[in-house]
């Protein structure tokens, strides 16, 4: 099982070039897909589910073009759309069924199988309540059940938890990390926890390039050494952001402020900084990875000019 981005770029009638040539290879698991807003998640994701023909390149699935055989490939894929509508007048049951009727599902597997996701997506006791009062967690998973129906080889998950609550993120992240046996299952999200404990590689996407393929073990281990906590005077932190990268902040009493720092580059040693005190090296976690390549703005590597290429790793 293993699906292919061979030299894909895609460039729009408007002449916006959403993805330079790129090259993937997915197999079973999940991928996270990780970039900020307009990075090209939702482009990718959109030519790999066959909805948008790249301008360049290939994707293959199993060492075949989709573009030669897409109805049979259409079947072996899940995808949940960034922002899907939904139909508020449906229960949860039907539009499972009219999903399960337009994926060509015979009667039979359709009952068995929309019986099972209602039960699989915690749904079942609401499955005769119209859609449009349901929450934007619940409207979620049953957006997610019929993904999975016809039980697909490859899921496509565009932002699943956005403006989900905290609970309904762990619900829907735990769900999906139970699915990866025997499927590829790529998410994108702008939340790093997401993905950070169940992908078992990281794809960074950046102006249409991938930054990078890894498992987020990997990542954090290139930045070993790199990140400290410590306190310092909030007076003074827009001079220690010119040296550091700030990963969090949290205020204390008496104008103090508690600081999570990326060092940009080596000559700054946070230890003899005399505006940082009770300085500790600390492990580096996914979001210190993906603020150290992408920086604050979240799009143009590090603030202040300083290119995510200086990072001492
Ligand atoms: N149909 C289109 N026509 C023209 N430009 C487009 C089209 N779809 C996307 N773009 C542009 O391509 C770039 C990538 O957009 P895309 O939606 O893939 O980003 P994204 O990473 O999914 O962003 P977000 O996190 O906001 O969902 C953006 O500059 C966007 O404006
Ligand atoms: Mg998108």
């Amino acid at each position: 099982m293993e699906l292919r981005v061979e030299n894909v770029s895609k460039r729009f009638k408007n002449g916006v070039q959403a993805l330079t040539p790129i090259n993937l290879v997915l197999s079973q698991g999940v991928y996270g897909l990780l970039g900020p807003n307009g990075a090209g998640k939702s482009t990718l994701m959109k030519i790999l589910t066959g909805n948008l023909e790249p301008t360049q390149g290939q994707v293959c699935y199993d060492d075949v073009s989709i573009q030669k055989n897409m109805r049979a490939y259409c079947h072996r894929i899940g995808y949940v759309p960034q922002n899907q509508g939904i139909y508020a007048q449906f229960t949860a049951r039907q539009f499972l069924w009219y999903m399960a009727a337009l994926k060509g599902l015979p009667k039979r597997l359709a009952r068995e199988q929309v019986n099972g996701l209602l039960v699989t997506v915690g749904l079942e006791q609401v499955a005769g309540q119209k859609l449009g009062g349901f929450s934007g967690g619940m409207k979620q998973r049953v957006l997610i059940a019929q993904a999975l129906l016809g039980k697909p080889e490859i899921i496509i998950l565009d932002e699943p938890t956005a403006g989900l609550d905290p609970m309904e993120r762990i619900h829907i992240r735990n769900f999906i990390s139970n699915l990866a046996s025997e499927k590829i299952i790529l998410l994108s999200t702008h939340v790093v926890s997401d993905v950070a404990d169940i992908a078992k590689q990281i794809i960074l996407l950046s102006h249409g390039k991938i930054l990078f393929q890894e498992s987020a073990k990997d990542l954090c281990e290139k930045l070993n050494g790199h990140v400290f906590i410590c306190h310092a005077e909030a007076k003074h932190l827009s001079q220690i952001k010119e040296n550091y990268l700030v990963s969090s902040i949290s205020e204390l009493l008496g104008g103090k402020v508690r600081l999570r720092l990326i060092v940009k580059n080596d000559a700054h040693c946070p230890f003899k900084d005399k505006l940082l005190c009770s300085v500790a090296k600390t492990s580096p976690d996914l979001q210190d990875v993906y603020l150290a390549y992408l920086g604050e703005s979240g799009r143009d590597g590090f603030s202040e000019g300083v290119s995510y290429a200086n990072i001492p790793f």
